[in-house]
């Protein structure tokens, strides 16, 4: 570890910086280390919803889903075969705790800097309060604090790692993410049956580890206000490396952005909507029937932005590799090798966000030829 992770620095390989402090610095201009190379810049345009628009395709909102609907299996697994992405509405889960959600974490950002510090995480879990993905010294950073907990399996919840304040935060993330928990069931056995192949039901569920065994871990992202947003990303672009992804966005700003074919699309969001997206495991199972989606956050001048991500995610320890119904070579030959998902998310952890090359990697050669294999930061 000691190559890439003096302990001086918490496991980092230089000092943490908090972004929420160099935007309440006042400073006018952003530190050289946020800023992206001018092709990955993102155009801050105040009404147009997508950046490129020369592709016939483009349409300007990804789907919206029903949930409440007879035919919500059929428009889950249309909007994951499509886009990756929708937005799930009729959810069953109360605008009441939505909003509860938000607001104690809003809360927990706005404490003064010592008491977020306690929280001070490090590359080996991510748990606590964080402001980098990736441990490489040296590298671009993204316009955003964080804080990453894990929530199921139960024994791998720290409760040391959970805040304190605000008073009724803990209570309140329990009882959210127990209900998207539920939610994410239901999307499970919807991109099941929606395959249309005739899986059970209970099929994708099963390739996780069943519902017991499933991982949760939710990851609330704070974006302050950012003096030069045309020039850095609050999240650069990346697939989520889990298995399905609920996203709570900000009820007033806008930030996240969907590729699609060569051009970003900007989300419009619903209040009191989900946004769900297929992750990297899904794309694994599924055999790229479904397929994640890159995506990345920008950020703005005027106003921050939070966002609450949960992730639902395979068994840690099960390898994961596509289903046997849905391979069939020479035509569907399987794309991927097993591998569990303790590993699979090293990359990430180690290389911070990069678009999709993992799992695109993970298709092309067997995952033993691990391409850091330079970098034996071993978490
Ligand atoms: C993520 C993510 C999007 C957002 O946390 O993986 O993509 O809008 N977040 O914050
Ligand atoms: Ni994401």
């Amino acid at each position: 570890m000691s190559e890439t992770s003096p302990a001086a620095a918490g496991g980092w390989p230089e000092p943490v910086v908090r972004v929420q402090a160099l935007s309440e610095s006042g400073a006018t201009t952003i530190p050289a280390r946020y800023v992206r190379p001018e092709t990955e810049r993102p155009l801050i345009s105040s009404e147009s919803s997508t950046d490129a628009g020369d592709d016939d395709e483009i349409t300007n909102n990804i789907p919206v889903v029903d949930m409440s609907s007879a035919a919500a299996a059929t428009a889950v697994a249309e909007a994951c075969r499509e886009w990756g992405f929708f937005q799930a509405v009729n959810h069953g889960v109360s605008p009441e705790l939505l909003r509860r959600a938000r607001g104690v974490w809003r809360e927990f950002f706005h404490q003064p800097m010592e008491v977020k510090q306690m929280y001070a995480n490090a590359p080996a879990t991510y748990e606590g309060y964080g402001s980098r993905l990736g441990v490489h010294k040296g590298a671009l950073l993204d316009w955003g604090d964080y804080y990453f907990l894990h929530v199921r399996p139960p024994h791998l919840l720290s409760p040391d790692k959970w805040p304190h304040l605000p008073p009724h935060l803990r209570e309140a993330t329990m009882r959210y993410s127990e209900e998207v928990r539920r939610l994410c069931e239901r999307l499970m056995t919807a991109m099941a049956v929606g395959l249309g192949v005739g899986l059970g039901e209970g099929r994708l569920q099963e390739a996780f580890g069943g519902a017991e065994g499933a991982g949760v871990c939710l990851r609330v992202n704070y974006y302050p206000r950012c003096p030069q947003p045309e020039l850095t990303l609050g999240l650069s672009s990346h697939s989520d490396p889990g298995g399905l992804t609920v996203l709570l966005v900000d009820d007033r700003v806008k930030g996240l952005q969907v590729r699609r074919g060569g051009a970003w699309v900007t989300v419009d969001p619903i209040p009191d909507a989900f946004i769900v997206n297929v992750g990297d495991q899904i794309q694994v199972v599924t055999n790229a029937a479904y397929r994640s989606v890159e995506h990345r956050v920008v950020v703005n001048a005027a106003e921050e932005r939070l966002s609450m991500a949960l992730f639902y995610n395979p068994k840690s320890d099960l390898p994961v590799a596509p289903l046997p119904e849905l391979v069939s070579p020479p035509e569907r030959p399987p794309l991927y090798t097993a591998m569990t998902f303790d590993d699979y998310r090293l990359y990430i952890r180690r290389n911070g966000p990069r678009g999709k090359t993992q799992v695109d990697h993970l298709a092309a050669k067997p995952p033993s030829a691990d391409d850091d294999a330079h970098h034996p930061c071993r978490q």
